[in-house]
């Protein structure tokens, strides 16, 4: 067992709702794949290209291949792979990749929310217990976040929680077809050593329920 996983992170009240962070389900294709096709617009524009159509790489029946390997990556220690609820309904995803250990012990960490569930603290609250749990209990000392300029909503997100902007990674990574700038925001753990949680309480985001 990697330090981490499996977690069930939350509740916390938000606008939006009671939010909880849990691992995938097998059973959440359903529901994924309809927010997923769904909020194409909404979504494509900043995610990585992936090869293929849109409806088939969302579809339900493409859910349980993604499952396992998001299953695979997290059992071998090197993901920590999300899904967001707001009032026991699929909102979304919270993901921490590219685990690095030894001397690093450092990922990356990114989120989506589906349209029905956007504008009401969902980001902002499951990063922040995502990235507690990366600091407080899978022995993390870093995190990444890389942002398109243009994603103001995502800039946001991250400002709240304090993430700071360190730099500008040109042609980054390819995104919506073609490669992409991304500023690097970061946070290691003397930033927040009373955690993210703490901060949006105090700051009136959220609230322990
Ligand atoms: N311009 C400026 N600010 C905006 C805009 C806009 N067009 N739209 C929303 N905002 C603000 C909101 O007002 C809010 O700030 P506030 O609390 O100060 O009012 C903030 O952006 C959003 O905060 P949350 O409500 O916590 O976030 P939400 O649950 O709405 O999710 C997200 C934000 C994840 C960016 C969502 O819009 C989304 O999924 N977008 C598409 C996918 C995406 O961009 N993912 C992030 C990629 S980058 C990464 O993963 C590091």
């Amino acid at each position: 067992r990697h330090p981490g996983w499996p977690a069930r992170l939350g509740p916390l009240r938000v606008a939006a709702g009671l939010l909880e962070v849990r691992k995938p389900r097998l059973s959440d294709a359903a529901a994924w794949s309809r927010i997923r096709r769904r909020d194409r617009r909404h979504l494509e524009a900043w995610e990585p290209t992936t090869p293929g159509d849109w409806d088939a790489n969302n579809a339900a029946l493409a859910w349980p291949g993604q499952w396992s390997t998001l299953r695979a990556l997290a059992r071998r220690g090197m993901s920590l792979p999300f899904v967001v609820t707001v009032d026991g309904q699929v909102a979304g995803q919270v993901t921490v990749g590219n685990i690095v250990r030894g001397s690093l012990c450092s990922a990356w960490i990114g989120y989506w929310v589906g349209t029905h569930a956007v504008r009401g603290g969902v980001a902002t609250a499951a990063a922040a217990l995502v990235v507690d749990h990366c600091f407080f209990n899978a022995g993390l000392h870093r995190l990444e976040a890389t942002v398109r300029p243009e994603n103001a909503p995502s800039i946001r997100v991250l400002t709240k929680l304090g993430f700071r902007e360190e730099g500008l990674f040109r042609r980054y990574l390819d995104v919506a077809g073609t490669w992409r700038d991304h500023l690097c925001f970061a946070l290691t753990t003397e930033d927040v050593p009373s955690g993210l949680i703490a901060k949006l309480v105090a700051d009136g985001r959220a609230a322990r329920a």
